[in-house]
């Protein structure tokens, strides 16, 4: 058997553990493995991995040291021509051409989302493994990339509290997170921030006023609030402009620590994650599995359909929140 397998959407770290595990389990099974680059844009115009040797599948060799790279080696991309059913064909055409037999797309819900339009066009195998920082998928009780992202931000507030405490101010401090706040909520809480703006809940200004009140007359000089970029009031800046507005006591600086989160090498779970869940991808495609992606529930590998994996979007657990709210002074 031929497995294509790509990296799309937002890269996360893991993503390389991820096709690391992929090659080694398919070849361990007999199976050969090619790496398609820049996920459903190369797949349309045959970008094929091609070692310095003129290699053109991944050995196991090739991947040795890729469970502990940041990035994606094979690239990553947000494709609009794949969004067009001309996209989908040639891609199905292109597929057929290399005589692939089975893909593993590694990505989040619009990289489903494009599987399930592509199986339209194509009869090969469809097995994914969840690739994004944002943790928000259906079905899987991980995304491979989150630890990583929530260690960099923890680690950049960290820091951010040394010259808010100097200058006795207050940093907005917003991460990412289009439709989730998973990566705020377990930044907050782990970084000790004083507020959190997720946009599961209603950010709700008079109440983040009247806290911010009573630790400034606790004797507070400092203070964190940590807000996912997808917040329903807005993003740091336009927070900042509203907390103002309401008279906030303290003086404030924002930061959006943006695509930093989406670099660095991955950390044990990451690495350890993704190296199951690719090992998972191999084997539910050896059993015959199509249309699914491989996620995990309780530390063991689940298939869950596509359509499931994008028809919302995973909220992060409140009962997390109100220990956060417990923290406060
Ligand atoms: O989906 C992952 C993610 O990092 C989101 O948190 C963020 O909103 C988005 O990707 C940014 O995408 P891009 O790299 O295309 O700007």
């Amino acid at each position: 058997m031929r497995i294509g397998v790509f990296c799309s959407g937002g890269d996360a770290p893991g993503m390389n553990a991820c096709v690391r595990s992929v090659v080694r389990t398919a070849t361990v099974h007999g199976h050969e493995v090619v790496g398609i680059m820049r996920g459903y844009h190369g797949m349309i115009h045959g970008e094929f991995f091609v070692d310095s040797d003129g290699q053109s599948h991944l050995t196991p060799y090739r991947v040795t040291t890729w469970a502990a790279h940041g990035g994606a080696h094979l690239r990553s991309s947000r494709s609009e021509e794949f969004r067009t059913d001309s996209g989908q064909l040639a891609a199905a055409d292109m597929l057929r051409k290399n005589q692939i037999d089975a893909i593993i797309p590694i990505g989040g819900d619009g990289t489903f989302n494009g599987a399930t339009a592509l199986s339209k066009h194509w009869d090969g195998q469809i097995v994914g493994c969840p690739g994004t920082i944002d943790n928000d998928l259906m079905g899987t009780d991980y995304t491979i990339g989150f630890s990583t992202a929530v260690q960099t931000a923890v680690e950049a507030v960290d820091k951010i509290r040394d010259t808010a405490s100097s200058h006795d101010r207050m940093f907005l401090v917003e991460v990412m997170g289009r439709h989730s706040g998973y990566i705020a909520l377990y930044t907050a809480m782990a970084a000790g921030a004083d507020v959190v703006a997720i946009p599961e809940t209603d950010t709700n200004f008079t109440e983040i006023i009247s806290h911010l009140n009573r630790l400034k007359n606790q004797g507070r000089t400092m203070a964190i609030m940590v807000i996912a970029e997808g917040d329903e009031k807005g993003g740091a800046e336009l927070i900042n402009t509203q907390l103002k507005q309401h008279d906030c006591p303290f003086q404030t600086r924002t930061i959006v620590l943006g695509h930093l989160q989406r670099g660095g090498s991955p950390t044990p779970e990451d690495r350890r994650r993704a190296t199951q869940m690719g090992n998972g991808a191999v084997k539910a495609i050896l059993a015959g599995e199509n249309g699914v992606m491989i996620g995990t529930r309780d530390d063991h590998c689940v298939s869950v359909p596509f359509e499931e994996t994008y028809a919302s979007h995973r909220p992060v657990s409140l009962d997390l929140l109100a220990v956060f709210n417990e923290m406060a002074p």
